[in-house]
C-alpha cells in the first residue's frame, strides 16, 4: 500500500513541486497550508500534472487544537515533509516576532504531534543561510555554522538544533534536513512555480517580471563584491531537482537502515553563478532583452556561497540534474504562462 506523506506548506513553490514528484513516486500526499503564501488552485494543477489531487486541509499549524485533530483523523501518516515557513529575509528584519513565532511554533507543534502519534520520519527544509558567511567555498555539511545574517536565517539554524536534540532525546525520532541553495525555476508543465505575492524579493522572480513588464527596472544589488564580475554568487538550484531530493530523503527515512537520528545534506548543483551570469543567461535563453541598472549593496546579502555536494551524492545517490539554462527558461515559461492563463482565475 502507498505510504501516506504529510506535507506541510505543499501549496507553496517548493511543496507543490515535491507534491508532484512524491505523487508520481506512488506516495500518497496530504497536504497542510493556510495559504498564507500560495493558492487553493494549485491542487487542480497538482492534479492536472499527476492525474491524482492530494488530500487537502486548511489550517495554521500554530494552532495546536487543529493539529490534534488532524492526526486524529489521518491516523495512517508515515513520514512529514515540513515545509510551511515564512521566507522573506528583509521582512524577518523588519519584523522578527513574526518569524520566530511561525517559523518555530509551528515545528515544535508538529514534533510534538508527531511524538504523540509515534510517527518517526520528518524531512525538514533548511538552508544554506545556516552557514552565513563561510570562510571557505564550497561550503560543506562539515563547515561551521556561523552566525546568521537575519532572524530568517536564525530560525532555520534553531530548527535544525530542536531536531538534533529531539532526535537524540526521543529515540525513535528520525529527521533528514535539507540545507537548500537558491531554488529557482518551475515544473515543465508551466502549472505550477514560483508565485511571490507582492513585489518579490528573490532575484529570478524579480528577472521574470521585469521581461513581462510588470516590474520597470531589475536592480543589481553591488558590483562591487570580491567576486570576478563583483556581483555575488549562489548556487541556483532547478527546483525539480530540489523536489526529487526530498522523495529520496523520506525512502531513506522509511527504509529504517541504521541511518544517524539526524543528517542534514546540502542541496545545490556545486556551482556558483553571478547575479550578472544569471541576467546574461536569462536573456540568451529567452531572446530578451533585460532593463537592469547597478545599485547599491543589498543589507544582509553575503559575498558568495556555494555548495559542495559530493556528500548528498554519494550517501544519498542524489544529483542536481538540469542546468542554470533550463531552469530560468522554465522560469520564464512558467511566467508567461500563468500570467496569460491562470492569474486571472485567482
Ligand atoms: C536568501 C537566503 C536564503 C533563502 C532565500 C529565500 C541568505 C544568505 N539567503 O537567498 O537562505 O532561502 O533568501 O528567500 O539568507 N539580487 C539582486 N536583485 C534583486 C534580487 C536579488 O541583485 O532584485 C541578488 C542578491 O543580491 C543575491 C542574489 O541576487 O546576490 C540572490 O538573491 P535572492 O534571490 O534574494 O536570494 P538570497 O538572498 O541568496
Amino acid at each position: 500500500m502507498a505510504s501516506k506523506v504529510l506535507v506541510t506548506g505543499g501549496a507553496g513553490y517548493i511543496g507543490s513541486h515535491t507534491v508532484v514528484e512524491l505523487q508520481n513516486n506512488g506516495f500518497e500526499v496530504v497536504i497542510v497550508d493556510n495559504l498564507s503564501n500560495s493558492n487553493i488552485d494549485v491542487l487542480n494543477r497538482i492534479q492536472k500534472i499527476t492525474g491524482k489531487r492530494p488530500i487537502f486541509e486548511n489550517f495554521d499549524l500554530c494552532d495546536t487544537e487543529k493539529i490534534k485533530l488532524f492526526f486524529k483523523k489521518h491516523n495512517d501518516i508515515k513520514a512529514v515533509i515540513h515545509f510551511a515557513a515564512f521566507k522573506a529575509v528583509g521582512e524577518s528584519v523588519s519584523n522578527p516576532l513574526k518569524y520566530y513565532n511561525n517559523n518555530l511554533v509551528s515545528l515544535v507543534n508538529l514534533l510534538q504531534a508527531m511524538n504523540e502519534n509515534n510517527i518517526s520520519n520528518l524531512v525538514f527544509s533548511s538552508s544554506c543561510t545556516v552557514y552565513g558567511q563561510p570562510d571557505e567555498l564550497p561550503v560543506t555539511e562539515q563547515s561551521p555554522i556561523k552566525e546568521a545574517t537575519c532572524p530568517y536565517g536564525y530560525t532555520k539554524q534553531v530548527s535544525e538544533q530542536v531536531l538534533k536534540d529531539s532526535t537524540s532525546a526521543y529515540k525513535f525520532f528520525k529527521a533528514i534536513a535539507l540545507r537548500y541553495f537558491n531554488p529557482i525555476g518551475a515544473h515543465d508543465s508551466a502549472l505550477i512555480g514560483e508565485l511571490p505575492l507582492g513585489v518579490p524579493n528573490n532575484l529570478v522572480p524579480f528577472i521574470t517580471q521585469t521581461a513581462l513588464g510588470l516590474r520597470k527596472q531589475l536592480s543589481v544589488f553591488g558590483d562591487d563584491y570580491n567576486t570576478p564580475d563583483g556581483t555575488c554568487i549562489r548556487d541556483y538550484i532547478h527546483v525539480v531537482d530540489l523536489a526529487k531530493s526530498h522523495v529520496i530523503a523520506i525512502q531513506r527515512l522509511l527504509k529504517n537502515n541504521n541511518i544517524n537520528d539526524f543528517e542534514f545534506f546540502n542541496i545545490g548543483t556545486g556551482k556558483g553563478n553571478s547575479v550578472l551570469e544569471v541576467i546574461n543567461t536569462f536573456e540568451r535563453v529567452t531572446a530578451q532583452k533585460l532593463n537592469y541598472k547597478i545599485t547599491n549593496r543589498r543589507e544582509g546579502d553575503i559575498e558568495q556561497v556555494y555548495a559542495d555536494t559530493k556528500y548528498a551524492n554519494f550517501e544519498l545517490g542524489w544529483k542536481a540534474e538540469k542546468t542554470l539554462e533550463e531552469a530560468l527558461l522554465s522560469a520564464w515559461n512558467w511566467e508567461k504562462y500563468y500570467r496569460n492563463n491562470l492569474s486571472n482565475k485567482e
